[in-house]
């Protein structure tokens, strides 16, 4: 008789349990109140950006290409950047594409806006982003300037936004020295990149008109959170005030790219790490450190508008504290929403 091989069962993966994690810093946590309400009508991408990952037990639905955000189909970026940066002069360094500057330069309402770039002429940045109309981006801006080092800045006028979005040593390929999701990174690179942003605030404060900020996006994921945001920067003459959840949907048509590489990446775990010169100047985007005495700051809009309201006013900018109950309604939201789509698809295959 012959052998009868025991048919071999493939073997079944562990399930990953869902991350345990909520965020840890609410106390200094905002997001724009357009990201709130997209969240709140069921919106998967903005949910995965404020909540990052469900809570345990309660996973949210998986997360979905940022285009898929309502806001981004329906091309309505909606008012955000005119109330983030209206009547700032703004300095933008290291954009890639110039796309996150174009959309400055068109909706932001800034009193100026310079917008710069490491590489030293239009030409070579066209060519590193092949591909991308970054020469079109460059003719929809004033005052594109070329081979600006955000380490060494030299300009006569001062500003009151110095905005460096996802600031990282341009190696080559899109080979920064950060291996998302592999668990590993090049530890040297990390260092260097930290280097860089240390020597670009150095540089950035004595350009900061009183009340001054700056703005740093940077994912939050390992292996960038190793970099050590926000205690990353300090300086004597500046205040963390905070980090501002990133939105790309408010910054049509900005789509963040890779250093010399056309490639855009995820930046739905990113974060506006905020730092602020003392001063009275333009209206500061984020309120004052929330007080020990646990009041709710000016800016805090609780319970949100129920309304879709256009919010107009420029002195107080929309933004949300995040707290664990809006979490909560977010990501209850996002289920809701979640299984209203399949039982839709099922219906429709039916
Ligand atoms: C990950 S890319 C982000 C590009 C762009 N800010 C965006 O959000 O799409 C990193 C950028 O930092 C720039 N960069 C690196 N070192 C720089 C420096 N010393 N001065 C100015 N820009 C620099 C690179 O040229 C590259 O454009």
């Amino acid at each position: 008789m012959a052998d009868v091989q025991p048919t071999q069962q493939p073997k079944k993966r562990p399930k990953k349990p869902p991350p345990a994690t909520e965020r840890a810093d609410l106390a200094t946590l905002y997001c724009l109140q357009a990201t709130a309400r997209c969240a709140l009508d069921g919106c998967a991408v903005c949910a995965h950006r404020i909540c990052q990952h469900g809570a345990p037990g309660r996973p949210l639905p998986p997360p979905q290409r940022p285009e898929s955000c309502p806001r981004v189909v329906d091309e309505s970026p909606g008012p955000d950047l005119g109330q983030l940066y209206g009547g700032c002069r703004v300095l933008t360094v290291g954009d890639g594409d110039l796309s996150f500057s174009v959309a400055l330069a068109e909706r932001g309402e800034c009193a100026s806006l310079t917008a710069s770039t490491l590489e030293p002429d239009l030409e070579t940045l066209q060519r590193e982003y092949d591909g991308l109309d970054v020469r079109g981006h460059a003719r929809r801006i004033d005052d594109v300037r070329y081979g600006v080092d955000a380490r060494r800045l030299s300009f006569d006028e001062s500003f009151d936004r110095i905005v460096f979005n996802f600031p990282c040593l341009p190696v080559s390929d899109g080979k920064d020295g950060n291996s998302e999701g592999s668990g590993k990174a090049d530890a040297s690179a990390i260092e260097e990149n930290k280097a860089l942003v240390r020597a670009f605030v150095r540089s950035a404060v004595p350009l900061l008109a009183p009340g001054g900020e700056i703005h740093v996006a940077h994912k939050t994921k390992e292996p960038f959170s190793w970099w050590g945001f926000p205690c990353l920067v300090s300086h004597a003459l500046l205040t963390y005030r905070g980090a501002l959840v990133f939105d790309r949907a408010a910054y049509q048509p900005y789509a963040n790219r890779k250093a010399r590489d056309r490639k855009s990446f995820s930046a739905i775990d990113a974060v506006v790490y905020v730092y602020a010169r003392d001063g009275a100047g333009a209206p500061p985007t984020l309120p004052p450190l929330a007080s020990s005495n646990g009041a709710p700051s000016p800016f805090y809009e609780g319970a949100l508008p129920p309304a879709r309201d256009v919010v107009t006013s420029r002195r107080v900018c929309r933004v949300v504290r995040l707290d664990a109950e809006l979490m909560a309604r977010v990501r209850e939201a996002s289920l809701a929403a979640a299984s209203a789509s399949s039982r839709k698809k099922r219906r429709k295959k039916r």
